[in-house]
């Protein structure tokens, strides 16, 4: 009897115990990160949740009593397009009067699970601040190879934002969406630090970029397509160069966007502006410019994104004369699994300042390609001989750093991670006239 009993016990405790175990604590907050709304003294946590909770942030400044200030935000549904169509819930908290320049120390969830206490330095507004970034495009769930060194340089403070040019997780709608999981997961530890500032790109196609305009919360009222932002001496663009790619989801959004692009252009442009902020910076996906040996567009003569598409009906414009135009100052890409450095260059001619410095005053933009962060998909190789355009080229794992001195300097680096971390390129940018009046 008494042998029974404890039979029966055993039994009871461990069905008690598997239920209790294998089940995920649906109600603990993860995939914490950060994002710069644009709008001064202010920052937005996201996080996710398996089960639906309330969406709070505690808060306080760094040295002082934990937790003094709270923030409530809201949580939505996010439904994967998959077979499972599984849930999740994406919280997003608005964070306002923070103090620039004042590290802040935070933990977010609600009273049923809290993540792991944060911080975070708010931003500087004024235009003399010089920030420094890490910019990468083209990192992986499966092998991010530059991440653990970008944890670390996170967390020491090196960067006050980072830029990610297109193409995460590889991809984020797999497995039901748990991959883009499990990705939101890992770079928790850098994207919870400094704002994480994004464009999509082409693994993001899913469900009509869903993943993508759901995960990630950018400044304006786009889901993040395209937006821009203000930092130290820079206007910083981001845009998407799928609209030209994925015709399925509507061509309005090529269109919209291109005459966004314009109006924002116009705007950074007006007097008054450029000469508070000189720089305009772009980001988007897929590169104009690059000379690796596969089949995307950049390697032909026709970049979409370069000179548009006249399959289209109307044909479709191109932004390379937008942004000549414009007086774009530099421009970075990405989806090439490579680091590419060009001359200044428009349409195919090569601009130097002068021979000797060809960065200093040069008379067309600055292109960076830079899809070298690490992915399943490994490198990508080059052409043999590249063009007159093409300054630098290397196929190591790693990632660009960018220094916005003030407004007549940007210096930039680009870190082998193949090379434990050893500066391979680098580049002085020096600009006394910002603006089209610039390639005069
Ligand atoms: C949490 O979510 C799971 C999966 O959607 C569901 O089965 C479970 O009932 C939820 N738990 C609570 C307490 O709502
Ligand atoms: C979430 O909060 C933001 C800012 O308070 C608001 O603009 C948005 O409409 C809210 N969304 C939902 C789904 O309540
Ligand atoms: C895809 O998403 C965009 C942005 O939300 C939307 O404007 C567009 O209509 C969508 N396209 C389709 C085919 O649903
Ligand atoms: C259309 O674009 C293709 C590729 O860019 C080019 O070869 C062709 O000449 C263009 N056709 C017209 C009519 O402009
Ligand atoms: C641009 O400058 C670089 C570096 O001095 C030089 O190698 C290249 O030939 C120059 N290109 C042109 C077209 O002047
Ligand atoms: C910007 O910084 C550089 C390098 O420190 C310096 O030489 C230059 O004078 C500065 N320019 C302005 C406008 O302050
Ligand atoms: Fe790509």
């Amino acid at each position: 009897n008494q042998e029974k009993m404890v039979a029966l016990y055993v039994l009871l405790f461990g069905q008690i115990c598997v239920a209790s175990c294998v089940l995920p604590i649906g109600s603990q907050p993860e995939q914490v990160h950060l994002s710069y709304p644009g709008v001064k003294g202010s920052m937005v946590i996201t996080w996710t949740t398996l089960n639906a909770t309330e969406s709070i942030v505690e808060y306080g400044l760094w040295g002082g009593k934990l937790f003094t200030q709270s923030a409530r935000g809201n949580c939505t549904t996010f439904v994967d397009g998959g077979s499972e169509k599984r849930k999740i819930y994406i919280h997003r908290v608005t964070l306002s009067e923070l103090i620039p320049g004042f590290t802040y120390v935070y933990h977010c969830g609600s009273e049923a699970g809290w993540s792991d206490v944060l911080y975070f330095t708010a931003l500087i507004e004024s235009t003399s601040f010089s920030p420094k970034f890490a910019l990468f495009g083209d990192m992986g769930n499966e092998n991010p190879q530059s991440l653990a060194r970008l944890q670390k340089e996170t967390q020491v403070g090196m960067y006050d934002v980072i830029l990610h040019i297109g193409d995460f997780a590889y991809d984020m709608h797999e497995d039901e969406g748990r991959i883009g999981d499990e990705f939101m997961k890992q770079i928790e530890s850098i994207a919870a630090y400094v704002p994480y500032m994004t464009c999509p790109g082409n693994h993001e196609w899913a469900y009509n970029f869903s993943h993508y305009r759901s995960r990630f919360n950018m400044p304006g009222q786009t889901e993040g397509l395209w937006y821009s932002w203000n930092i130290g001496s820079a206007h910083i663009i981001s845009f998407s160069t799928e609209v030209y790619f994925y015709l399925e989801y509507g061509l309005d959004l090529l269109f919209r966007q291109y005459e966004w692009l314009k109006g924002d252009l116009e705007e950074a442009n007006k007097p008054e502006n450029r000469a508070a902020r000189p720089w305009i910076i772009t980001m988007a996906h897929r590169p104009m410019y690059c000379s690796n040996n596969d089949h995307d567009d950049c390697t032909k003569f026709e970049s979409y994104v370069r000179l548009g598409r006249n399959d289209t009906d109307p044909p479709a414009p191109g932004l390379e004369d937008l942004f000549y135009r414009q007086g774009v100052d530099l421009e970075f890409w990405a989806h090439e699994h490579t680091y590419e450095r060009l001359w200044p260059v428009y349409n195919y001619k090569v601009f130097n300042g002068s021979t000797e410095e060809p960065y200093m005053n040069p008379r067309a933009p600055v292109h960076i390609i830079t899809g070298s962060a690490g992915c399943r998909e490994k490198h990508d190789g080059f052409i043999p001989k590249p063009r007159e355009w093409s300054a630098f080229r290397s196929t190591d794992y790693g990632y660009t750093r960018m220094h916005l001195i003030n407004s007549t300097h940007i210096y930039l680096e680009q870190v082998s991670d193949d090379q434990s971390g050893k500066v391979i390129d680098s580049l002085l940018l020096i600009k006394d006239v910002h603006g089209p009046e610039a390639w005069l």
